[in-house]
């Protein structure tokens, strides 16, 4: 990971980029990283507030051989890479949310916004975009956020370098990766498992004008959440909102 890092002082958004770069034949790792995005983009067409310098925005392309229905996985990666390295330059415990968030004392932290390009004869390649608030204050946060947000700097009460994160998060995902094409993604997901509060909590979760309510039992290799509702049918939830229930 990282072996070429192509860097731009403003770009729209880094993942736009990863998709050139990956239609224009880049390697496996190469890195995408921006000091601002003017088009940051957020899940579901969302925007992904992109300040300047203060924080890191990044796109990893990776081409592992793997099939398409296989992508999701690479989420999981990403969010325990990110965990482990806000983990590292914080000294504080990072939990993650399914499907796709970090947080910092409940709040949001970082968010992960997964592509992928696939063909017919399987996937071309894939992108991790990676936005993690390193140094963002409370006042340049918009108004008008869905999840409380935070930053990694007003949890740990003083500023982190974002080059000595960027290095250690490449790293992080350097590592995991290999462990990924070499044994699958089962360590990252019980590890991701493990950073998890809902797992053994009861939750109910939004999805497609239903709600279910049940015990989370953790995530399947497809990285649906598993719910084990009263009823005692499990439950595969591939997209939803989820939330703790009550007492
Ligand atoms: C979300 O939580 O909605 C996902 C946010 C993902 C933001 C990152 S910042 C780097 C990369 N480039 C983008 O345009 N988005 C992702």
């Amino acid at each position: 990971i990282g072996r070429e890092v192509v860097y731009f002082e403003e770009t729209d958004s880094t993942n736009l980029r990863a998709h050139e770069l990956g239609a224009g034949g880049y390697p496996d790792g190469t890195v995408i990283i921006a000091d601002r995005q003017s088009a940051g983009k957020g899940r579901l067409g969302r925007r992904w507030a992109s300040p300047e310098g203060v924080n890191l925005y990044t796109s990893v392309l990776l081409r592992p051989d793997i099939l398409p229905f296989m992508a999701p996985q690479l989420t999981f990666l990403s969010a325990v890479a990110v965990a482990r390295a806000i983990g590292e330059a914080s000294g504080l415990q990072p939990r993650v949310k399914w499907p796709n968030d970090v947080l910092l004392s409940g709040k949001k932290v970082a968010g992960l916004l997964n592509e992928m390009h696939a063909e017919t004869e399987g996937i071309h390649y894939v992108i991790l975009g990676i936005g993690v608030n390193l140094n963002m204050r409370p006042e340049q946060f918009p108004g008008d956020l869905r999840y409380p947000a935070t930053s990694v700097a007003i949890e740990k009460g003083s500023t982190v370098s974002r080059t000595g994160f960027a290095r250690c998060l490449y790293r992080e995902i350097d590592r995991l990766y290999e462990r990924y094409l070499a044994e699958g993604v089962a360590p990252i997901i019980r590890e991701w498992e493990g950073l998890c509060d809902l797992v053994g909590r009861q939750v109910e979760v939004d999805c497609q004008q239903r709600i279910i309510r049940g015990l989370v039992t953790g995530l399947d290799e497809d990285g649906a959440l598993l719910v084990r509702t009263a009823e005692g049918t499990e439950e595969r939830i591939l997209a939803g909102d989820v939330r703790p229930m009550k007492g």
